[in-house]
């Protein structure tokens, strides 16, 4: 097996830079969107045989060093009692958020074997298919970022009824941090027994949070998880999007590697996370639309500043976009190769 994703990660010795992508399998790939002609995006989700196949595809057609489970961050909240649905070109929604102290006594901590058994087998499929290829990656919301879904009911732009709650009800929104830390811990714990190899939690909104606001917010929730993964020795990755106020704050989340966006320069940000923790990232995805040279020019910027991390893994700043060349994404890897070698 190809493991130099795992070994940037434990900041071992690696004969080149690993990359993988966030949103890898998806809508960009033509191959995908065949797989999901035939089944809404739930459906795909929660029948292992497709996601296994989609999952496969990134590793097939661009040659990443590591693949990801093919499900999202919304499916725990689900079998935990809220409504999930996602609206073609609107994205997700959960009915009837979360607001009173009685929402959230009403919420089930789940049990991933029986309240989300499609997950697990979908990466007993994927360890026998990837055997002799790279490692899998499972993955799961930080639980700011699924209270942000839970609280507002869909995707938001202030975070409104979120702030509302952290500002006025504190109480309230730490009861639910606890609830939904709860099931994170036994869903990420579940998704390695199955044979996950490393696992990333996606804070993707709480770079919208004032720092000494993560820190009593966000922050104590993504350590008690990782706390109670550490035992099981594999990777953990914490991305933090819109890290650039929150970087110090997020290393002291006792991850093994911290997943940057694009807004930060990564030499700055290898500096402020010193020489504990590998980093990830963080090539703008909108790179993805300028010609060859130009994307050499910037690839190669970030490898030679990656270069000083404790363990780098190229990564996009964030996930990419529907609207990115197929081909694009394949020379970016062959760049990623072959300027790392
Ligand atoms: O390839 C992979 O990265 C693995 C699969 C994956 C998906 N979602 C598939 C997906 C992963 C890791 C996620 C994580 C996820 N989901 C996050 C965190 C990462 C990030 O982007 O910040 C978040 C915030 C979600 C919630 C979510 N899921 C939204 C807001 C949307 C709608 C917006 C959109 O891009 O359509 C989704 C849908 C979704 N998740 C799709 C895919 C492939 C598109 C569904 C489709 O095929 O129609």
């Amino acid at each position: 097996m190809n493991d130099t994703f795992l070994r940037a990660c434990r900041g071992e010795k690696v004969d080149y830079t690993p990359i993988w992508i966030m949103r890898q399998a998806g809508r960009y790939l033509p191959e995908y969107q065949a797989v999901r002609a035939k089944a809404d995006f739930l459906t795909l989700c929660k029948t292992p045989e497709l996601a296994a196949e989609v999952t496969m595809q990134p590793v097939d057609i661009l040659g990443v060093d590591a693949a990801i489970l093919f499900s999202d961050i919304l499916i725990p909240l689900e079998p935990m009692g809220m409504r999930l649905r996602f609206l073609e070109k609107k994205g997700p929604r959960l009915s009837k958020p979360v607001r009173k102290m009685k929402d959230i006594e009403a919420l089930r901590t789940i049990e991933p074997k029986k309240d989300v058994p499609f997950v697990l087998d979908t990466i007993k499929i994927l360890r026998k298919r990837l055997r002799k290829k790279v490692p899998l990656i499972g993955f799961s919301g930080a639980p700011f970022t699924l209270a942000t879904y839970m609280i507002e009911g869909g995707s938001s732009k202030n975070f409104l009824e979120t702030k509302k709650m952290m500002f006025s009800a504190p109480e309230v929104f730490h009861a639910l941090m606890q609830k939904i830390t709860e099931t994170t811990i036994s869903y990420l714990r579940a998704q390695i027994k199955a044979g996950a190899q490393a696992v990333q939690i996606f804070d993707s909104w709480a770079g919208a949070l004032a720092p000494d606001d993560y820190r009593e917010f966000s922050l104590p929730y993504v350590k008690e998880t990782i706390e109670n993964l550490k035992s099981h020795d594999v990777p953990i990755i914490y991305f933090v999007n819109n890290c650039g106020g929150l970087l110090e704050l997020a290393r002291s989340s006792g991850a093994d590697v911290i997943g940057i966006d694009w807004r930060v320069d990564i030499g700055k940000a290898i500096t402020r996370i010193g020489k504990e923790t590998a980093i990830q990232g963080n090539l703008d995805p909108l790179a993805l639309f300028s010609d060859d040279t130009t994307l050499k020019t910037k690839v190669k910027d970030i490898l030679k500043k990656g270069s000083r991390a404790k363990g780098h893994i190229f990564n996009l700043g964030h996930g990419i976009l529907p609207q990115t060349p197929p081909e694009k994404a394949k020379t970016l890897v062959k760049l990623v190769h072959e300027l790392s070698s």
